[in-house]
């Protein structure tokens, strides 16, 4: 196993009529700031009981924040916090607007220009005011994790960044609160925290055997939890699975101590900052070409993945390993989730935007050995389409 420190401050509320405890997690006399996204927590009810626990509370709204939060949006709200004096932050709603909460958070409080913080992938980050947040869309693990992804739409960049200053204070998460999701959200978030986990499972072995079968044991869940997602989207014990099974695979513990493999979500950024596809959309496309053209690297926890998650025992080594992607790809398609950048409308001319962008952005050295250079980018790219 690979050294590691892990530490996560979160402080999670799961369960039905959870929100009504936000009140006792946030100082009497704080200033807050509600952000949202479209609208979907208005009309299912979710604001309302948010703002029901918080009546004792002075509360500020801002809504409007985007699927693939944008800069643009939030140094709006960066400008309300200025504004009204908030020194309390909650988002309510899914990644993007977790995210982007993490953003003004980090921005508010930044000496210099806040695109800096993605550029320099919060390495400059110092402080950051304090904020929770209410789930609604399990997927990104961002309630729990110190990430949020950031997207200036003047440059067509989508950026990552990290600090320890921006994990939520707490995260509410009620299953309830996820039944007015639509089949195609409840499909990306399966997809999503599917990717999360190979990500920090499918590289080489390092002797880490509790988290492999932590993360053999999410995948399995996954795999048998997400269908029936979809085909009774109002049970409690299936959205309760799915929402802390997305939780665990990006809080931290499945990805401490073992090596990792983001390569399928940094090509996946780009493909949604120059095509708008949804996140999980690049990753059901991205992942099997990786596996593929990885495979010799990741050949023996690609056949132990083959093994203990899809039960393939029958064939040789090469059989084995491809009957294993081609499960992961059935799968995402199994979810309703396309798997072909041509299923998008998205052709063979794309590639050398997309190279282009990788470079742009320092992706150059990707994946657990650095050795996903623009080559192998585009050998992903191609076997993509
Ligand atoms: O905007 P509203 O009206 O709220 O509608 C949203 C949005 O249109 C809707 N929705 C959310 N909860 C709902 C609901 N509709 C009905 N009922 C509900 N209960 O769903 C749509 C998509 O929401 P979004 O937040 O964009 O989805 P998701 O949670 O998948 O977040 C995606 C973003 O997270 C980033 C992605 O790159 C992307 O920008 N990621 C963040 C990560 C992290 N912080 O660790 C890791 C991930 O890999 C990912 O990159
Ligand atoms: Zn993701």
């Amino acid at each position: 196993m690979l050294d590691f420190n892990f530490a996560n401050p979160t402080h999670i509320l799961f369960g039905k009529g959870k929100i009504a405890e936000i009140k006792n997690k946030i100082p009497a006399k704080s200033r807050v700031l509600i952000t949202y996204g479209g609208g979907s927590v208005k009309k299912n009810g979710t604001l309302d009981e948010v703002l029901a626990s918080l009546s004792d509370h002075t509360v500020f709204e801002f809504s409007g924040i985007e699927p693939n939060p944008t800069y643009e949006t939030l140094m709006k709200a960066v400008e309300m916090v200025h504004t009204n004096s908030i020194d309390f932050l909650l988002a309510v709603g899914g990644g993007s607007v977790i995210d982007g909460t993490k953003f003004i958070a980090a921005a508010a409080v930044f000496d210099g220009e806040p695109w800096d913080i993605l550029v320099q992938h919060g390495a400059g980050v110092r402080k950051a005011l304090p904020f929770g947040s209410v789930l609604t869309l399990p997927a990104t693990g961002s309630e729990m994790n110190s990430g949020a992804v950031v997207t200036r739409k003047s440059l067509q960049a989508k950026l990552a960044f990290l600090s320890p200053f921006v994990f939520p204070v707490f995260s509410v998460l009620d299953p309830e609160k996820t039944y007015t999701l639509p089949p195609r959200q409840i499909s990306n978030g399966v997809v999503d925290a599917f990717v999360h986990i190979v990500e920090q499972y499918l590289t080489y072995p390092v002797n880490g055997k509790v988290q492999d079968r932590f993360a053999e044991g999410l995948l399995l869940t996954l795999i048998e939890e997400g269908p029936k997602a979809l085909e009774t989207p109002q049970d409690y014990e299936v959205r309760s699975n799915l929402m802390w099974v997305a939780t665990l695979a990006l809080n931290g513990l499945i990805g401490a101590g073992v090596p990792q493999d983001w390569a399928t979500h940094m090509i996946g950024h780009e493909i949604t900052a120059r095509y708008g596809l949804d996140h999980a959309q690049t990753l059901a496309v991205i992942l099997p070409s990786v596996l593929t053209v990885c495979k010799e690297h990741k050949r023996e926890k690609l056949l132990q993945y083959a093994e203990r998650v899809w039960g393939i025992k029958e064939g040789d080594r090469e059989q084995r390993m491809n009957a294993a992607i081609d499960k992961t790809r059935d799968f995402f398609e199994q979810m309703q989730v396309k798997t072909r950048l041509s299923d998008y409308g998205i052709g063979k001319d794309s590639i050398p935007l997309l190279l282009e962008q990788l470079q742009a952005h320092g992706m150059i050295a990707l994946g657990e050995h650095q050795d996903i250079t623009p080559d192998v980018s585009k050998k992903i790219l191609e076997y993509s389409l």
